[in-house]
């Protein structure tokens, strides 16, 4: 938070809207995104692959967040996205995003989610797995139509290096692994199935990554595979998508490059092993998620009772929790969080803030540097926006909250909060009416 994020009132500022008038206008815990923000990540990615003269697709990761005025925003800025359900499919169409432009993703997509994204003509299916295969041969034949797919391969790089949330080694659930030759074998049988259009290939390695080199074998590993197809199938990946991962600030222990770095590095990495295995240049795509909403959400808070245990911690409680956010719960994510009508007041004390969960482990951040607060003040939690409302629960049957998109001052309610009704509306009573 830098003096310019706060007002003449003395308020924190979002956007340009002042965060303590939107906590008070559209209630908490209220979930704020700054649309300047998700904006302005698009597009440094986009020109990093302008830069560097190469086709390209920007998939926003929609699993990271989404809504409908999401899926909208995003589709402005001439973005692919990546869904990964039906659901997310579903809502992507019903926002007006073009089927075209998504890439449907997943371990275990269904008969009815692959016949769902046939007929809707979804763009590109990242197969996973012989069992997908299969089902979307029979999809094909059964509805006498075509569709463009990619090999999702698992690159076999583990993290030794690295402490991230994993996916791309040997034993993960995902992908066509490459060195039993299951890969190989998947695409032979793509490669007879006169349906399916092989576009390229695809990998990712995981989420929340810090370090390059993950990147740059990743990239040099798709590469030599689509080095080796050509030369001894004769097959020419048009795409290489080396998925999303890139690593956010969230406190001061992270020390990210910018994502468009990671990306940069990527991009060159691919373009000099495709010289070198002499290749044309792939197209390349990428799939972030974090590094698009992650710093640009904002999770607000009214801050209600305190325990203190004497000579141990304090507890400030807020009005949501593990409900709205399980990342620290689940991960021991870490954040940052001020106090929106005080921001920069002198810090007092350092506190646990607590959610109003019926757990113990429902604490949002631990030691949190506090100015003296007092119930009725708002918290607002930092850099919240991926995989916090996407994670959403209703567990202790709270609703879901609101969320609100601010654009240069202006603020839109773009999700309206859950309500008692809502929770009740698939029940049945005992009786079954
Ligand atoms: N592409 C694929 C195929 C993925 O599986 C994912 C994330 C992404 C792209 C986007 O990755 P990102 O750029 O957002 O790191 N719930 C966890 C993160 C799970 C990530 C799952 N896959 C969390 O809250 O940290």
């Amino acid at each position: 938070i830098s003096q310019s994020d706060i007002n003449q009132a003395g308020h924190l500022t979002i956007g340009g809207c002042d965060a303590v008038e939107l906590a008070n206008e559209f209630g908490t815990p209220l979930v704020v995104y700054d649309v300047n923000k998700i904006k302005s990540q698009i597009e440094h990615f986009q020109e990093v692959f302008k830069n560097n003269d190469v086709d390209y697709a920007v998939c926003y990761a929609s699993k990271a967040f989404a809504n409908t005025a999401m899926y909208q925003l995003v589709d402005s800025m001439n973005c692919h996205i990546d869904v990964v359900s039906a659901g997310e499919m579903s809502m992507a169409l019903h926002a007006g995003f073009p089927a075209s432009k998504m890439t449907f993703h997943g371990n275990n997509k269904s008969l009815a989610e692959l016949q769902m994204a046939v007929d809707n003509g979804i763009g590109v299916i990242a197969l996973d797995n012989f069992h997908e295969i299969d089902l979307l041969e029979q999809v094909l034949a059964k509805s006498n139509a075509e569709i463009e797919v990619m090999l999702r391969i698992t690159p076999g790089i583990s993290a030794h290096t690295h402490e991230y949330i994993q996916t791309g080694q040997v034993d993960s659930k995902f992908g066509f692994d490459l060195e039993s030759g299951e890969a190989e074998r998947a695409l032979q049988t793509v490669l007879k199935h006169s349906r399916m259009h092989l576009i390229g290939i695809h990998a990712h390695i995981g989420s929340q990554i810090f370090e390059l080199n993950g990147f740059e074998m990743a990239a040099n590993k798709l590469v030599e595979l689509a080095a080796d197809w050509k030369q001894r199938f004769n097959y020419q990946a048009k795409v290489i998508d080396v998925g999303g991962g890139f690593g956010i600030r969230y406190t001061d222990e992270d020390k990210p490059l910018k994502p468009e770095q990671f990306v940069d590095t990527i991009i060159k990495t691919i373009k000099q092993a495709s010289q070198d295995h002499g290749l044309d240049t792939p197209a390349v795509w990428i799939e972030p998620g974090r590094s698009i909403v992650g710093p640009a959400g904002y999770n607000l808070y009214t801050i209600g009772s305190r325990k203190d245990v004497e000579g141990i911690r304090s507890y400030v409680s807020v009005d949501g929790g593990m409900g709205d956010n399980i990342r620290p719960a689940l991960y021991d994510a870490k954040y940052e969080a001020v106090v929106a009508n005080r921001p920069a007041d002198e810090i007092v004390e350092h506190v646990h803030i607590a959610g109003k969960y019926c757990e113990s482990g429902d604490i949002l951040i631990q030691d949190q540097p506090l100015p003296k607060t007092q119930p009725g003040d708002v918290l607002v939690m930092l850099d919240t926006g991926a995989y916090g409302y996407a994670m959403a629960s209703n567990y202790n049957l709270n609703p879901k909250p609101a969320i609100v998109f601010v654009d240069n001052g202006k603020a839109t309610l773009v999700t309206r909060r859950e309500t008692p009704a809502d929770l009740e509306r698939l029940d049945y009573g005992l009786d079954g009416k």
